[in-house]
């Protein structure tokens, strides 16, 4: 028996003091993960409509040259650079040149990946305890970068009207604004909306940093993926010197290669603040000098491939949009209006929340897809759809969700 109270003891000692707060979430699976496990064990064929990883999904990668790039002989010299290799940054700016942009090398700071940049940019903005705004729905990932910062996120709303489709809802800007409020965070296009940041968004806040004093953390890593010209759209933030701005991106998803780990920062700003803000990450990222050499030296080859990798997403993407647009026209499904990016909305009927349905599509249907609060979305009910999967996977599991959609 006092054996036994000694153990508990321990375990609670382990759990509550031992290790940081930050930490607060579950590890156990959820009732979703369980029946993904359970249905793969029992052997299903899953259609899986959440996939988003791009090497997975039958893209033709022009593998050697990919792996010729690292076998540099430069690489083998260790040469420590907080804002990374010149070599490097100089062919970042490069991309965005060939996009109209011009980007001083010595604005960028090159990170392991665009999630590596928020921390970096959470450790420079933000104390413990502050504030930063986020988009809602968006990116799910947030709330584990901005808590294992000991960040706090404030969302403000992104509102839909069909089908001129999403803008800022700027009255919930102002709302969400706080007095330790340090920074709005912009996604464009945004994950898993699909819409972009447009030119008059971009000087209503610039409007806001200057009078609050906030900073702006812009994720353009599916900046090259929009469906069709707008000239209403910021193709970019790179060029913002109206506040401070901070425009990330990455190898991730301009190569759709996550997993040779390459992201960036450029930084731009009211000169003076901007090189205060150079000066800071500069150290913050010497703290780490998390980028290889080898990645850094095939940056430039690497970048001179994504035409290929692009034009074959673009592809895809737009096929499997075309096609849903299509089969959800006369049906009880209503596609959202997306502009960019690697996913689709789709609102189902409400008599059902949005975990009965993805549920019964996976326990029933073997198909798996995102309910619209894992983005938190406003209401119900939503689906969230990956467009990378391939054209049969694609089409099967939309005829299934029609068919269970039409069947209750
Ligand atoms: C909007 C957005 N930002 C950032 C990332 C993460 O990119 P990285 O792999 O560079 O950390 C993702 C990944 O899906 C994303 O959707």
């Amino acid at each position: 028996m006092l054996f036994r109270l000694f153990r508990y003891f321990r375990l609670f000692r382990i759990l509550f003091l031992m290790f940081s707060k930050r930490f607060k979430w579950s590890l156990e699976p959820n009732r979703f993960a369980r029946l993904i496990e359970e249905k793969k064990k029992a052997g299903a064929r899953i259609l899986d409509l959440t996939e988003s990883n791009p090497t997975r999904v039958g893209f033709d990668y022009s593998d050697d040259e990919i792996l010729d790039a690292l076998a540099q002989a430069p690489a083998m010299l260790y040469e420590p650079a907080p804002r990374g290799l010149l070599v490097a940054r100089e062919a970042v700016a490069d991309y965005y040149a060939e996009r109209g942009l011009k980007v001083d090398p010595e604005r960028i700071h090159l990170t392991a990946s665009t999630s590596e940049a928020y921390s970096f940019l959470f450790k420079l903005l933000a104390d413990q305890g502050e504030s930063v705004l986020v988009p809602q729905p968006s990116y799910p990932l947030f709330e584990f970068l901005a808590a294992l910062e000991g960040v706090e996120l404030r969302p403000y709303d992104l509102h839909y009207i069909h089908p001129a489709g999403w803008r800022i809802d700027f009255d919930s800007v102002d709302k969400a604004v706080a007095p330790n409020t340090r920074a709005i965070i912009l996604v464009s296009p945004n994950n898993p909306t699909g819409s972009f940041t447009k030119l008059r968004e971009v000087e209503r806040l610039n409007a806001i940093c200057a009078r609050q004093g906030l900073a702006l953390i812009v994720d353009e890593v599916f900046g090259d993926y929009g469906f069709a010209d707008d000239e209403s759209r910021a193709a970019s933030l790179v060029s913002n010197d109206s506040s401070l701005t901070f425009v990330m991106s990455g190898l991730s998803k301009v190569l759709a290669l996550p997993q040779m780990k390459l992201g960036w920062i450029v930084t731009n700003g009211p000169p003076g603040l901007r090189e205060v803000a150079i000066e800071r990450l500069d150290f913050i990222a010497d703290t780490f000098l998390s980028v290889s050499a080898p990645v850094q030296h095939s940056a430039r080859s690497w970048l001179q491939l994504r035409r290929s990798i692009q034009d074959q997403i673009q592809k895809r993407t737009r096929n499997n949009l075309s096609w849903l647009l299509g089969e959800t026209e006369n049906s009880p499904l209503r596609l959202l209006s997306v502009e960019g990016g690697w996913y689709a909305t789709l609102e189902l009927p409400r008599q059902f929340t949005e975990e009965e349905w993805v549920m019964s599509l996976l326990e029933k249907d073997d198909v798996l897809a995102h309910p619209g609060y894992f983005f938190d979305f406003r209401r119900e009910a939503f689906l969230v759809l990956s467009l990378l999967p391939r054209a049969g996977v694609f089409r099967e599991a939309i005829a299934r969700i029609l068919a269970r959609v039409e069947r209750v």
